[in-house]
């Protein structure tokens, strides 16, 4: 099996590789080709990769390309993994929001319309390519905004492309063992768009244990989600939603933590990476090492302004585990790769499963995977209030998609203007001038 990794020089490839490295079964990889635009990025990450293979007999082959038709060329699995306009992107993605007064972070609100802005038109080249060299290969799109990158891919892929995100197996393995249950054995009733959903039920041996949760303050506070919601709000709402969704229940106070904070998140990771890639300009650093170092630096920070701004307290070690987008990317892989049935919930067309959206639209639910692709499984139509938030963001990626098809500003003005978390169509007007002036990535959208 070859897996071709775009954005190959990227900071999360080793633990993709590490992933692999613990992979030893019949139909695993065998060879792993990076593919990145950057070529200091890319020896930087093909040596912490060659210390994390010493030693391992079987270890996948690695090679390096900066040539993209050689890197898809006779690929089984693609993982896209760019980052467009890179953390410095980002960093300007959170600034330019903030100090209009509205959310800057990189998948939600402003911040993230203005990523999905500068990715969808790469994003949808590669996925021409994608079609014409690899027209067999099974994708993973691993970049953010992920539903609305997916959505967009999928026009030309089809279900050939499968979304991931780590966020909705870490949640459901907290509230599992929080319940004392085994998070392997449980069925969890996640659904919405990515970074936009809840879980509604938690089946074990066929019994919904979510109830008891909700009604047990005490259990409520010993996880990440309960402390940064609240036990009241989550009783009252009757779900667990996913982390991000702080972002919109406690709108107010997250803008206010953000703009007070010292960096953003961005430019705090650009800082830290920026670091880490020219500590390894010099041939003797020790790769994995440096590269070890300053991941649990970055982990030990994930999301941080959010647990104070809650007053939700330091992150315990056990939430540290988050299920990971490796761990994720393996299942899918080998469920695939070997027809083993397996349940995970993935971002994939819509098909029929939620009544309130359309077929292409792109939504995160809990799907069964075997060596024909991620089917959703049938859910419980989403309460009134999940369909208000979901369907909002759902046209506002469909904006999103249409201003990068067409170069339409006002198609991108509508976009920023129907996001539940921008409160004004000036604002709006305002942040599509404030992109503009920041990105060159967004040149483009030259058509009024
Ligand atoms: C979670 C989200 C991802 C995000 C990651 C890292 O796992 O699901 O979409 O990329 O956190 O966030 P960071 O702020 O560290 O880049
Ligand atoms: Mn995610």
């Amino acid at each position: 099996m070859k897996l071709t990794i775009l954005g190959g020089g990227g900071f999360r490839v080793p633990l993709v590789y590490g992933a692999l490295l613990g992979d030893h079964a019949e139909g695993r990889v065998s060879r792993v080709t990076l593919y990145d635009t950057d070529a200091g990025r890319l020896t930087a990450v093909a040596r912490v990769l060659a210390e994390q293979a010493q030693g391992v007999p079987d270890a996948p082959a690695v090679v390096t390309t900066d040539d993209l038709d050689e890197a898809l060329r006779g690929a089984d699995f693609v993982f896209s993994a760019i980052r467009v306009g890179g953390l410095e992107g980002r960093a300007a993605d959170e600034r330019v929001a903030l100090d209009q007064g509205v959310l800057g972070q990189e998948t939600v609100g402003a911040g993230g319309i203005a990523y999905g802005l500068r990715t969808v038109p790469v994003a949808l080249d590669l996925a021409r390519r994608i079609a014409r060299l690899a027209p067999h290969a099974w994708v993973i799109n691993f970049t953010n905004p992920a539903g609305l990158v997916t959505e967009a891919m999928s026009r030309h892929l089809g279900d050939r492309v499968i979304g991931i995100c780590d966020s909705p197996v870490g949640l459901g393995r907290r509230i599992a063992r929080v319940l004392g249950a085994d998070p392997d054995r449980a069925w969890i009733d996640y659904v919405g768009l990515n970074h936009l959903g809840w879980v509604r039920a938690l089946h074990i041996d066929g019994r919904d244990e979510l109830p008891r949760l909700l009604a047990d303050p005490a259990l409520l506070g010993s996880f990440e989600e309960g402390r940064l919601f609240g036990a009241d709000w989550l009783r009252s709402l009757g779900a667990v939603p996913n982390e991000y969704l702080h972002y919109y229940y406690f709108n107010r106070e997250a803008v206010r933590a953000y703009q007070e904070a010292e960096q953003t998140r961005g430019a705090f990771l650009r800082d830290q990476q920026e670091g880490f890639y020219a500590r390894m300009k010099d041939p003797a650093a020790p790769a994995l090492a440096t590269w070890d170092r300053t991941r649990a630096e970055r982990e030990a920070t994930y999301m941080a302004e959010n647990r104070d701004a809650a007053g939700a307290g330091e992150r315990e070690e056990s939430d540290l585990e988050s299920g990971g987008y490796e761990q994720v990317a393996l299942a899918l892989m080998r469920a695939i790769a070997r027809d083993e049935r397996t349940g995970l919930i993935l971002d994939v067309r819509n098909r029929a499963t939620l009544s309130v959206l359309d077929a292409d639209a792109v939504v995160e639910v809990p799907c069964l995977v075997d060596a024909n692709g991620a089917h959703p499984v049938a859910v419980d139509p989403l309460p009134y209030h999940a369909v208000g938030l979901v369907t909002a963001v759902k046209a506002v990626e469909r904006a999103v998609l249409e201003a990068a098809e067409s170069g339409s500003r006002s198609a991108a003005v509508r976009a920023f203007a129907l996001h539940p978390l921008v409160d004004s169509v000036t604002v709006a007007r305002r942040l599509v001038e404030g992109y503009r002036e920041v990105h060159p990535g967004l040149a483009y959208l030259d058509r009024p």
